[in-house]
């Protein structure tokens, strides 16, 4: 079968890795893909990114199976368009994408069914926003709603940062991914302490099945300095996942957060990744979700995912009023993946495009290099945008992941080319 995934990033990169193991497999599409898959047999990039245009191009050449990786054509309704074409594909409607494309509906969401989060206010007057924060006091964590990428979070540890940063998302709503049309506003949460972790699981319309457990960086930094970014590196299994915690999340947030979409009349289909910070006592909050895989904590986790992905999505989206995903159960390598992601000059402010890529190893059983931003042209591997590509190893414990994956990192050139020294370090208890 010929199966398409949508993206081009690392989590797609990996997404096709994966499914084209599988026997049934044919051939993999990806659109846009990247420089990596465009020069990889197993893979054949499309170049249409237009909603209307990929689903008629998926109907002509008989794609059996699509599945969709980034957050914005999930929001902007791919599954809404295949699925009306009558096609297969596996992720969230429209309409459950809000749960990650808007920050207010999701927390309104998660009051109303009593799922544990931040004490939170929304605001779309400055001045009222300006009242809560002297009120609250600092720290106190400002987030823009609209998909920001990353980049609509502020956590302020002093008064005026906190303004500052009601000011420049209430004030200056251009440069913020708001949708035309729609009043800016911003959600004004408690800040939580606690270490974070990605909780992802899959979703069928009815049953959820857990995906191991995980964690990234998302800090540009060491010691988890510097500004938040996409994330500069993951691992699995992530150990603050403990058994306990793990059945607690389950219980507290996945359950009703699935069942809760249902009662509001939103079958909740795809991934859905809970971004959660674990108190000190074990306790889970949930900080924000996602309606797709992580990226970077797919590289890693699809390097440990020994079950047939192409079998798994298809009990996900068998035909009806929800897929068979109770029949399903995950086989997962027993050891660590470990993921670096090695990043542009200049990024995240500012990536640099168009540096030469050298030094990529072939593929290995313990290591495989997943690219994202990177382009094939005139012969040439280059750079085409902030995070690159990310270096995954497959090891006995973090130690040596760790180990691994530098060791290939260090072999990989390209000018101005930055990442984290550290990645797994919460994992390594001394
Ligand atoms: P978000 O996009 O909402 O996950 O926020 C991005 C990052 O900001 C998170 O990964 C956390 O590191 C941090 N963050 C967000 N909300 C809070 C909070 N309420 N308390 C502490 N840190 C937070
Ligand atoms: N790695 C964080 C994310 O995918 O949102």
């Amino acid at each position: 079968m010929k199966i398409l995934v949508v993206g081009g990033g690392g989590r797609e990169h990996a997404l096709a890795w994966k499914l084209a193991q599988s026997a049934r497999v044919e051939k993999v599409f990806l659109a846009p893909g990247n420089g990596g898959t465009a020069v990889d047999g197993r893979y054949e990039n499309v170049n249409i990114t237009g909603m209307e245009e990929l689903g008629a191009w998926a109907l002509v050449n008989r794609i059996a199976l699509t599945v969709i990786g980034p957050e914005a054509p999930l929001a902007a309704g791919f599954v809404d368009e295949f699925r009306k074409l009558g096609l297969r594909v596996f992720g969230p409607s429209r309409a459950a994408a809000q749960l990650e494309s808007s920050k207010a509906f999701s927390k309104e969401f998660m009051r109303r069914h009593g799922i544990p989060t931040a004490a939170y206010e929304v605001f779309t007057d400055a001045v009222a926003a300006h009242d809560y924060i002297d009120q609250v006091g600092a720290p106190i964590v400002v987030k823009a709603d609209g998909l920001a990428a990353g980049k609509g979070v502020v956590v302020a540890t002093t008064l005026a940062q906190a303004h500052e940063a009601v000011d420049a998302m209430l004030g200056q709503p251009q440069h913020m991914a708001v949708t035309a049309g729609q009043v800016p506003r911003v959600v004004i949460e408690e800040f939580l302490l606690g270490e974070e972790a990605s909780f992802i699981v899959m979703c069928d319309g009815r049953n959820v099945l857990p995906l191991a457990t995980s964690q990234d960086h998302k800090r540009l930094l060491n010691d988890d300095q510097g500004p938040n970014t996409g994330g500069m590196g993951a691992y699995s299994p992530a150990p603050v996942v403990t058994p306990d915690v793990h059945a607690r999340v389950m219980r507290e947030i996945i359950l009703p957060t699935i069942r809760g979409m249902e009662k509001d009349g939103i079958a909740y289909t795809g991934f859905l990744y809970a971004g959660l910070m674990i108190d000190g006592n074990g306790h889970p909050k949930t900080l924000e979700f996602n309606c797709r895989l992580g990226d970077p904590e797919t590289q890693p986790l699809l390097m440990r995912l020994k079950t047939d992905l192409v079998e798994v999505l298809l009990a996900a989206t068998e035909p009806g009023q929800h897929g068979r995903l109770d029949d399903v159960e995950l086989q997962w390598d027993r050891r660590t993946a470990l993921g670096v992601v090695m990043a542009a000059h200049g990024y995240p402010l500012q990536p640099r495009s168009g540096d030469r890529i050298t030094g990529l190893p072939g593929e290995a059983e313990d290591v495989v290099v997943f690219q994202a931003a990177t382009v094939f042209r005139d012969g040439q591997l280059e750079t085409s945008g902030g995070r690159v590509l990310c270096v995954t190893a497959l090891a006995d414990n973090v130690r040596q992941a760790q180990q691994r994956a530098y060791e290939v990192a260090q072999a990989i050139h390209f000018d101005g080319r930055h990442y984290r020294t550290d990645i797994g370090h919460r994992a390594i208890r001394n």
